[in-house]
């Protein structure tokens, strides 16, 4: 099982080698880290939700016509996804003023932004993932001006579709990140999503309560982080309510 050839070991998955050439597994691990990974913790049952909820999000936009590289989910922790060439550039969608925009910018948290902000960081730990501007992204060749302009509408789409599907749980999308990459298809160049979408990459808050239901309550010492994530999961009608994923021993498979 284990003989496969390990591509990428990350803060948070493991890329092995696909069954077949131009894929991947993504491997979910139980792994938390924050801040550049000075923070590190491992949090039983995380990558089984992660996964679950990664796969339920990519799902519903591969059927709404956004490219994304999921192709299935395989087992608890793992999924099968296309090889693409990623883009070095993080993207960040924000609703609500959270995080080091309220340090930047000294906002209060919470804060409704006028609209909906498209933020970039350049992927580069060593340098503590910086904000960049499009021009450096251009000028510096991480994407070209038409990428560009692809990976934002894809952006909009994408906070449009997650907004909408968090309010109808009851919760509050305030921001997220996101990755993308280019798939290579005979002559044909196309971006599309890739990584993860699961609160480890979003901010997400209840509607009534405003309780961080993300990793903010890792970053933050607040506890129940597991809870809060499988919270999100039940809500979105993934887990049944005796699902344990942080347990160990027979795990019912669907
Ligand atoms: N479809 C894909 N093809 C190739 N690489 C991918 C794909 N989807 C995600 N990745 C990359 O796989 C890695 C996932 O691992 P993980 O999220 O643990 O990384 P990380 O520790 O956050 O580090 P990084 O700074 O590289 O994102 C990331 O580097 C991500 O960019
Ligand atoms: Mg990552």
């Amino acid at each position: 099982m284990n003989r496969r050839r390990r591509i990428y070991e990350g803060k948070a998955k493991i890329l092995y080698e696909g069954p077949e050439p131009g894929t991947l597994i993504q491997h979910f691990k139980d792994d938390a880290t924050a801040f550049n990974n000075e923070k590190h913790e491992v949090v039983d049952g995380k990558g089984v939700l992660n996964n679950r909820i990664s796969e339920y999000i990519f799902n519903n936009l591969n059927n709404m016509g956004i490219p994304t590289h999921f192709i299935r989910r395989l087992n608890m922790r793992e999924q099968l996804i296309r090889q693409v060439e990623i883009i070095p550039i993080e993207v960040v969608v924000r609703n609500v003023a959270a995080g080091s925009l309220c340090k930047r910018l000294g906002l209060e948290e919470g804060t409704q932004l006028p609209r909906s902000i498209i933020e970039f960081y350049y992927k580069n730990d060593e340098l503590g993932d910086p904000l960049v501007s499009e021009e450096h992204i251009t000028a510096f060749g991480w994407a070209a001006p038409p990428e560009l302009d692809d990976i934002m509408a894809l952006a909009i789409r994408i906070n449009d579709f997650l907004s909408g599907l968090f309010m109808s749980v009851g919760i509050r999308l305030v921001d997220f990140k996101i990755e993308l990459g280019r798939q290579i298809e005979g002559d044909m160049m196309r971006i599309v999503l890739a990584d993860e979408i699961s609160p480890d990459s979003c901010r997400l808050w209840d509607t009534t309560t405003n309780d961080k239901m993300d990793k903010d309550r890792f970053r933050q010492n607040m506890g129940g982080m597991v809870e809060a994530y499988q919270e999100v999961a039940r809500r979105l009608g993934i887990l049944i309510d005796n699902d344990r994923p942080g347990q160990s021993g027979p795990v019912l498979v669907k």
